[in-house]
């Protein structure tokens, strides 16, 4: 099959580990140039991987963070590649947090866990925007989490899974995360905050913006959480970084007419393939 994406160029952040690297690999792939950030040095290893595959690569450490580091990253690619085709704001930590936390630790991981998984985000869109703009369009993907995403089956829709969907007596699948997940959570729910004005305010500017609500998938992240929490099963069905992100190729290959403001639930234990656009996303927990 063709590349869906030769000649057009791409910045992904977080691409040292996990799902950015899979993310940076399959967007090299399809033949886009890519420019890959972290706060890790080794980002700089997958620099030959990357140019394997016929592309141009290169690696900046910076932490989505801070905007300096934002600019010199987006500053290099515009130089180097002229414009900015698509954006996958993917960098992203976890660390437990919890109502009941001490005010002290709160601040702590409020820092933490806000300034890269919802700070880095807006700091990378607006940062590329311009460029897509004067370039004619582009795609945005925000890495998001289903912790955002409840399908509501089959309680509150009608759903095809119905007869097989393993929530069917329990009512509808709740959201992911839990009480000790609050400043994680608040970040990927803020998220939204970005995904939605941005996909109306781009959407004539043909710049498409999309979220991706993963459930599981292997990698760096959820391995630390399961030597946390050894018991949880987490890794049992996690999903692979690849298919994740050959997911996510087939969502920026949709094209100009594709979906924005979208949210994409990509559900432990179901088919690894885009949902129809719009489909389902449902901001409500169940009913009392
Ligand atoms: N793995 C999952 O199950 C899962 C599920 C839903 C959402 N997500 C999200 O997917 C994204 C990737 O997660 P992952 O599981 O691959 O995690 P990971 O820990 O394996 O990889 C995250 C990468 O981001 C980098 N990073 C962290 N802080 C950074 C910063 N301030 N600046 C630049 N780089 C930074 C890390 O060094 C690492 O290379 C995150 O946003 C995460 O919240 C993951």
């Amino acid at each position: 099959m063709p590349a869906s994406l030769p000649g057009q160029s791409a910045i992904v952040t977080g691409a040292a580990l996990g799902l950015g690297n899979a993310f940076a690999r399959a967007l090299a792939g399809e033949g886009a140039n890519v420019t890959i950030c972290d706060v890790r040095e080794e980002v700089h290893d997958l620099v030959p991987a990357l140019e394997a595959a016929g592309v141009e690569a290169q690696a900046f450490t910076a932490d989505v963070g801070l905007a300096a580091d934002v600019r010199r990253v987006v500053d290099g690619h515009v130089e180097r590649f002229g414009g900015v085709d698509v954006l996958v704001s993917n960098a992203g930590v976890w660390r437990a947090s919890a109502a009941t936390d001490d005010l002290d630790k709160t601040l702590d991981d409020y820092e933490f866990l806000i300034n890269t998984n919802l700070k880095g985000v807006y700091l990378f869109g607006r940062a590329v925007i311009p460029h897509m703009i004067a370039g004619g369009g582009g795609n945005i993907v925000h890495i998001a989490s289903d912790h955002i995403a409840t399908c509501g089956t089959p309680y509150q829709r009608g759903c095809d899974d119905a007869p097989t969907c393993t929530w069917r007596e329990q009512g509808p699948r709740p959201t992911g995360g839990g009480p000790d997940m609050d400043l994680y959570d608040a970040s990927k729910w803020g998220i939204n905050g970005f995904t939605i004005p941005w996909s109306k305010a781009l959407r004539e500017h043909n710049v498409r913006v999309n979220g991706l609500c993963m459930g599981a998938t292997d990698s760096h992240m959820v391995r630390t959480f399961h030597e946390q929490n050894p018991g949880s099963g987490i890794l049992d069905n996690a999903m692979r970084a690849e298919d994740v992100a050959a997911l996510m190729i087939d969502l920026i290959a949709e094209g100009p007419e594709g979906r924005t403001g979208n949210n994409v639930n990509i559900a432990v234990g179901h088919p690894i393939e885009l949902p129809p656009p719009g489909s389902p996303y449902i901001y409500s927990e169940a009913p009392a």
